[in-house]
């Protein structure tokens, strides 16, 4: 029980209330509120969840100010430079590091998953050749549940297990299939003596008429970025994730919810708003003038890649995607690619203005991945959709964790009406 406690007092009515606060292992503690209502008859007023913790929740830290960020406790560099996507996808699971025997039965779950039934392979006939790759995948992710019918009773954890099982080891799939569908290429099998990230790159580029070798230095970077995107807290898509878990919706159906959120450009949509915007500025002489554009109150473009929620300071992810982003031109592009010196030019000047630097907006993760994305041969479109395989770990690992919670409650936030009042229905005869 919480020790500390917060006094409210109501200045209308002079009733006061102490309400409990709950410290958790790191970040601020929490007022808990629920009885706000009760005794005062008053809702909180929260837009965009500013100061709200919707839930308790032991997997991913993020300190904003010193821009750490911790997954079940361990510091994302470390991360990123010791682990693998799927270690780190077990971590985020089930709370520990996987011992070998650990490792080696979930890897082999996951493999085991690969496949997407042949019939879902033809669902993808139905859509246009351009249409977006992530409008396809909220489709077809969301149609999973039509074929698993043995993993959807969410009460039943060995049917939780298995639904994370096939949605980590499916979305690869999916994705390289959404990929082949809009370049008019037959579909690619998944190759279960590859590595994660190697299976989707020869999913995505591998034809049937010729040999293809996954590049080791592709492979790496792009297990690297998926480490860097696997959790995030409680972003918008997770958060779409809970609340459409809390009325007990399947997990297929749920993660298809994430990604519809994920694909905003204020969220996951921001890598491939950052190539629109390099491209759209064009060249460094034009850098000035973007910036003046993004200040502009007047003007809605922002300066897409800059600013976070939650980190006032570097985004840690962006300073490891940074450094990967050199490794990566100089091994499989061209150090002085146009595009990512546009980029460091930008990013050097934003960090110079003051406008920048008093409202703490430095580059996010989506700054750097787009151009690795690129180097790797990986069209703008996909870019999003590879923000959500990577992602699709956390949502699973917040989703078990949300329905493993004794406190889980439907979620049905409340409002502030501020409507029409009561009032008699007009004939239409009389309206104006
Ligand atoms: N360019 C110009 N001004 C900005 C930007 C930007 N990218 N981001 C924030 N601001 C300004 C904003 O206008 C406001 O100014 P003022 O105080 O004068 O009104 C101030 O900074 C605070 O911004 P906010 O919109 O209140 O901040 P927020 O926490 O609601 O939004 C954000 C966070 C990420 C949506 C926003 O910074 C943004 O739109 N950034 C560009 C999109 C982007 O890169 N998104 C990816 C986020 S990281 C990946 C992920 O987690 O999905």
């Amino acid at each position: 029980m919480a020790k500390d406690t917060v006094t409210v007092t109501d200045n209308v009515t002079g009733k006061s209330i102490e309400l409990p606060i709950y410290h958790g292992t790191h970040g601020p503690g929490a007022v808990d509120i629920k009885a706000f209502f009760k005794e005062f008859g008053y809702v909180t007023f929260d837009p965009g969840f500013v100061s709200t913790a919707s839930c308790r929740s032991s997997i991913t830290y993020i300190d904003g100010d010193k821009g750490e960020l911790l997954y079940r406790g361990y510091p994302i560099e470390q991360l990123a430079g010791k682990s693998s996507f799927l270690e780190v996808a077990y971590l985020l699971m089930h709370g520990e590091l996987p011992t070998e025997a650990e490792q080696q039965g979930f890897l082999g779950n996951i493999t085991r998953h690969t496949m997407i039934n042949e019939s879902l392979n033809s669902f993808y006939k139905g859509f246009n050749h351009d249409a977006h790759p992530m409008a396809i995948m909220c489709g077809v992710v969301g149609s999973l549940s039509a074929f698993y019918h043995d993993s959807t009773d969410i009460r039943n954890p060995a049917h939780r297990e298995i639904a994370a099982h096939r949605l980590i080891a499916k979305m690869p799939t999916i994705a390289a299939a959404s990929f082949k569908h809009s370049i008019g290429e037959p579909f690619v099998y998944p190759k279960n003596n590859l590595s994660y990230s190697g299976n989707l790159l020869n999913m995505m580029f591998s034809v049937p008429c010729e040999d293809y070798v996954v590049d080791p230095v592709a492979e790496r970077a792009l297990d690297m970025i998926f480490i860097l995107h696997a959790d995030h807290e409680q972003n918008a898509s997770t958060s779409t994730i809970r609340l459409a878990g809390s009325s007990a919706a399947n997990p297929f159906a749920c993660i298809a919810s994430g990604i519809a959120a994920l694909w905003g450009p204020a969220h996951g949509g921001a890598n491939e708003a950052v190539l629109h915007m390099l491209d759209e500025i064009g060249d460094v002489s034009n850098v000035a003038k973007y910036i003046a554009k993004a200040k502009d109150k007047d003007d809605s473009f922002r300066l897409m890649g800059f600013g976070h929620r939650i980190y006032k300071n570097f985004d840690p992810r962006a300073t490891l995607i940074r450094e990967m982003c050199h490794e990566v031109l100089a091994k499989l592009g061209n150090e002085n690619d146009p595009l990512f010196e546009l980029a460091l030019k930008l990013e050097a000047i934003a960090l110079e203005d003051d406008y920048f630097k008093e409202r703490k907006l430095y580059p996010n993760v989506d700054f750097y991945s787009g151009i690795i994305y690129k180097v790797l041969g990986i069209p703008t479109n996909m870019f999003t959709v590879m923000f959500a395989i990577a992602r699709t770990v956390g949502w699973v690992a917040q989703w078990m964790e949300m329905i493993g919670d004794p406190d889980q409650r439907i979620a049905r936030p409340r409002q502030l009406y501020q409507g029409a009042a009561m009032r008699d229905y007009v004939e239409m005869s009389k309206r104006r």
